[in-house]
């Protein structure tokens, strides 16, 4: 069973398309998913005053995989200041140490900025973020209103969380390009000392691996300059959130980027944007973040020798291909199409690729 939390804003819009195209796939190579939907969120507190549906957390914990879309809602929080929402989504998150932000640009996809197309072209962006996922200068436990006149987040770095972190990287890197940036503020941080030395003492065991290190200001805009020259990028959590959100501008923006939270055992799967109450409910929102993390979601499922779901994981980003370049592409992009035009396109994509498997055999 796949437990799908659609959670706030755009979230049920965009996980809607993700699930039909994962179904989809899964379908074409004889896979049958089930899927299992729980309510969870800031809506979900305002209307019950609790953050989850009862017995939520345990389903996850017992499902295959989760599928996640996003929580939070303007001006909705808990009694101590905190967004509502934000449990669910370190709840789903706890154990779940390497948060993985893959960062490529479809054909037909021209990055707005300034409002215009750039240049950047689809073979020069096909890059990872791994960010640390449980420690760093998130507390999400911790109340968050002020008592006086002064506050103090801790940021907490620890060796075996580093190492844990960048063996991750090293390792996503042996089946990639061989790449690993270390990113960090090691000039300045005492956390990131620890972190960088790390990095060296695992990069001497990876001689087959080419290593660099870039100060975390100065990485944004060598990434926006020079997005070839990267294949996995690691770091610490906060620096992890801002660079890939930074980076997914690279892939077309925030609409565009998937995600994975991987543990030993679990994995739980969101696209990186949050729930963008600005354009809820229009059926404007890009799906193609939420349905590639159901790609990567169906990938990781083969990791126990099911072949036929890495087999439908690429079908599911193939039709994504195939249907932005062919201009049918959501606002944010520069087209014009609709949410649930976009999901519709890529379903019929799957099929019409799967058809085409079969006749080739
Ligand atoms: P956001 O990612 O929701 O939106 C930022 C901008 O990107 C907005 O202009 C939005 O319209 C646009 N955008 C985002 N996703 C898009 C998509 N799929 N298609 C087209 N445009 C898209 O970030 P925010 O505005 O800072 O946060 C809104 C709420 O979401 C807050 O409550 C925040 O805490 C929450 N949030 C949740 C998550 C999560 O659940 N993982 C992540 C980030 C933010
Ligand atoms: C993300 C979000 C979350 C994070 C917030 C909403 C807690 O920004 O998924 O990137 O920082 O992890
Ligand atoms: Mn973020």
């Amino acid at each position: 069973m796949i437990a799908v939390l659609p959670g706030d804003g755009i979230g049920p819009e965009v996980i809607r398309e993700a699930v039909a195209g994962m179904d989809a796939a899964a379908c074409a190579l004889g896979l049958e998913l089930t899927f299992e939907q729980f309510p969870c969120g800031a809506a979900q507190y305002q209307r019950t005053g609790r953050q989850w549906s009862r017995g939520a957390l345990r389903a996850c914990r017992r499902a295959e995989a989760v599928l996640f879309g996003a929580v939070g809602l303007p001006g909705v929080t808990l009694d101590d200041g905190r967004a509502a929402g934000a449990d669910v989504l370190f709840g789903l998150r706890q154990g779940l140490y390497a948060n993985v932000r893959p960062v490529k640009l479809m054909p037909g996809v021209r990055p707005l900025l300034g409002g215009r197309p750039s240049a950047v072209r689809p073979e020069d962006v096909n890059l990872v973020v791994v960010r640390e996922n449980t420690e760093g200068l998130y507390a999400p436990f911790a109340p968050l209103l002020p008592k006086g006149p002064e506050a103090r987040d801790v940021r907490t770095i620890t060796l075996s969380a580093s190492r844990r972190i960048i063996r991750h990287a090293f390792s996503l890197a042996a089946a990639r390009n061989k790449r690993v940036t270390c990113v960090d503020k090691s000039n300045l941080l005492a956390g990131c000392v620890l972190f960088s030395q790390a990095f060296q003492d695992i990069a001497t065991r990876h001689p087959q691996v080419k290593t660099d290190h870039l100060f975390i200001d100065a990485a944004m805009p060598a990434l926006l300059r020079n997005p070839a020259a990267y294949d996995v990028l690691v770091t610490t959590n906060l620096f992890g959130d801002i660079l890939s959100d930074l980076a997914s501008v690279l892939g077309g923006g925030l609409g565009t980027a998937p995600s994975a939270n991987l543990g030993t055992k679990r994995g739980m799967f969101e696209p990186v944007h949050g729930s963008a109450p600005d354009i809820a409910g229009k059926d404007t929102a890009n799906p193609v973040g939420a349905v590639l993390s159901g790609a990567m979601l169906l990938e990781w499922l083969s990791r126990k020798g099911e072949w036929r779901y890495q087999v439908a994981g690429s079908l599911l980003e193939q039709a994504v291909r195939d249907v932005t370049s062919r201009g049918i592409c959501t606002p944010d992009i520069g087209g014009t199409a609709r949410c649930s035009e976009v999901g519709a396109a890529i379903v019929e994509s799957v099929a019409a690729n799967a058809k085409k498997m079969r006749d080739a055999r």
